[in-house]
C-alpha cells in the first residue's frame, strides 16, 4: 500500500482534497455522498467533483472557482492534527536521505508524536520494508496512528507502534545487530543510545534531529564516546523560497529558517577500534589562498613581505593625495572666482 498506492485518477468518494477558492483560500475535505463545502462565498457539493480529474476546477453556488487537487505528502503533513511538534518537510526530506531509507529496509523510528516523519519513512521503505516506530506516550500514538491511516487510507501492515521507551522497550521488539536504520527525534537522544548500538546492524546508520546546540554536541559526544559508531556528522536544512514573477526574481522575505540539526553516524562491526580521527587540519590541508577564496579578508592580518607592504604603502598614500586634491579643489570652487567644473573635468578623467 505504501510503496505501490498511487493518489491519481478520478476523484472518488473517500478521497482528501484541497480546495484553493477566492482569494487563495485554502479548505481540506475528505468527499462523501451528500457533503457539502460551506463558506460565506456560497455551497459546492461534494458530488460535483466525483469522476473528474485532479486538477480540476469547479463553481461553488455563487459562480466562484475553487481548484481542486489532492493535497502531496507534504501539504498533508502541514495540516493534520497535531500531539507533538513534528519533522518538518524540509528535514523529513533529509532524513531519508542522509540515513539512506531504502525500499526494503527495516527502520526503527522514536518518538512516533504526530507521525509526520513516520509517513516519509513509511513510504520510503516501501512494501517489503519494515517501520518500527516507539512512543512513550500513548496519547501522541493514537495522534499518529489516525494520522497515518488518514493518509494511507488504512493502516499499513509494514508498520508496528511500540507504546514504551526506546530504551527498555527496544531489546524486547527486534533481535540485536537486526535493524537497517535508526532515526531518533526525542530530547534526549543519548539516553537510548545504547539500546540502538545493540539493535544496529553493523554498518547500519543512526541519525537524531536535535533542535539546540547543546543537544547536538551533548549527543555527538555520546556517540563518540560509545566507541561503537563512526565520526558523528552534522548539518541543518535551510530552505529559501523565491518570488519568481516575470522581472521580479528575488528570494522571498520570509523563511523558516532553523528548525533543527541532523547528526549522523554509522555502526561499527561489533569489536571494531575506530580508526583515530584527525580533529584538526593540518598546515598541509589547505593554503591561505584557499582561505581566502573562501572566506575573502579571514587571512588579512597574516605577516605581508617588505616589498608588499611599500607597495600597499604607495597605493593608500596615492589614495591620500587624491583625496587632498579633491578636497583642496572643492575649496577654490567654493572660493570666489574659485575654478569651475569644467575646468576640472579634463583632469578628473586624466
Ligand atoms: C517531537 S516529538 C516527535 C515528532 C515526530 N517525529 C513527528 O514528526 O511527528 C518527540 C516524541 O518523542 C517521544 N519520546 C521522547 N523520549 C522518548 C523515548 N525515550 N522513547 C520513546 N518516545 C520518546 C515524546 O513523547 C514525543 O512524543
Amino acid at each position: 500500500m505504501t510503496g505501490a498506492a498511487r493518489p491519481s485518477g478520478p476523484f472518488r468518494y473517500g478521497d482528501r482534497v484541497q480546495l484553493t477558492g477566492p482569494k487563495g483560500r485554502m479548505h481540506t475535505i475528505t468527499l462523501r455522498e451528500g457533503g457539502e463545502l460551506h463558506t460565506h462565498h456560497g455551497v459546492l457539493k461534494h458530488e460535483q467533483l466525483v469522476g473528474h480529474p485532479d486538477g480540476s476546477v469547479f463553481e461553488n453556488s455563487s459562480g466562484h472557482e475553487y481548484l481542486a487537487l489532492r493535497p502531496l505528502l507534504r501539504d498533508f503533513v502541514m495540516s493534520m492534527p497535531r500531539g507533538a511538534a513534528i519533522v518538518y518537510p524540509k528535514d523529513a526530506a533529509a532524513i531519508v536521505a542522509q540515513a539512506d531509507i531504502f525500499p526494503g529496509a527495516v527502520v526503527v523510528e522514536a518518538g512516533v508524536g504526530s507521525g509526520a516523519l513516520s509517513l516519509s519513512l513509511l513510504r520510503a521503505v516501501g512494501s517489503e520494508g519494515r517501520l518500527i516506530s516507539f512512543e512513550r506516550r500513548a496519547e501522541f500514538a493514537e495522534v499518529a496512528q489516525a494520522n497515518v491511516e488518514t493518509f494511507f487510507g488504512e493502516t499499513p501492515d509494514t508498520w508496528q507502534v511500540v507504546i514504551g521507551d526506546l530504551a527498555e522497550a527496544l531489546p524486547a521488539a527486534v533481535e540485536p545487530g537486526s535493524v537497517d536504520r535508526v532515526v531518533l527525534d526525542m530530547l534526549a537522544p543519548w539516553e537510548v543510545m545504547d539500546a540502538v548500538a545493540d539493535a544496529l546492524t553493523p554498518g547500519g546508520v543512526v541519525i537524531c534531529y536535535v533542535a539546540t546546540a547543546t543537544q547536538l554536541s551533548r549527543v555527538a559526544e555520546y556517540i563518540r564516546g560509545t566507541g561503537a559508531f563512526t565520526d558523528p556528522e552534522a548539518n541543518e536544512t535551510l530552505v529559501r523560497g523565491w518570488h519568481v514573477e516575470g522581472l521580479a526574481v528575488r528570494p522571498d522575505h520570509r523563511m523558516v529558517a532553523h528548525t533543527a540539526f541532523l547528526i549522523s553516524a554509522r555502526r561499527l562491526a561489533p569489536g571494531v577500534v575506530p580508526p583515530e580521527v584527525k580533529r584538526r587540519a593540518s598546515k598541509k590541508s589547505f593554503s591561505d589562498e584557499d582561505v581566502e577564496i573562501w572566506t575573502p579578508g579571514a587571512v588579512g592580518d597574516r605577516e605581508i613581505t617588505d616589498k608588499n607592504l611599500r607597495k600597499r604603502i604607495r597605493e593608500a598614500q596615492k589614495a591620500a593625495q587624491g583625496a587632498r586634491l579633491a578636497s583642496g579643489r572643492a575649496a577654490e570652487e567654493d572660493a570666489p572666482g574659485g575654478a569651475t567644473a569644467a575646468s576640472e573635468a579634463p583632469e578628473r578623467d586624466a
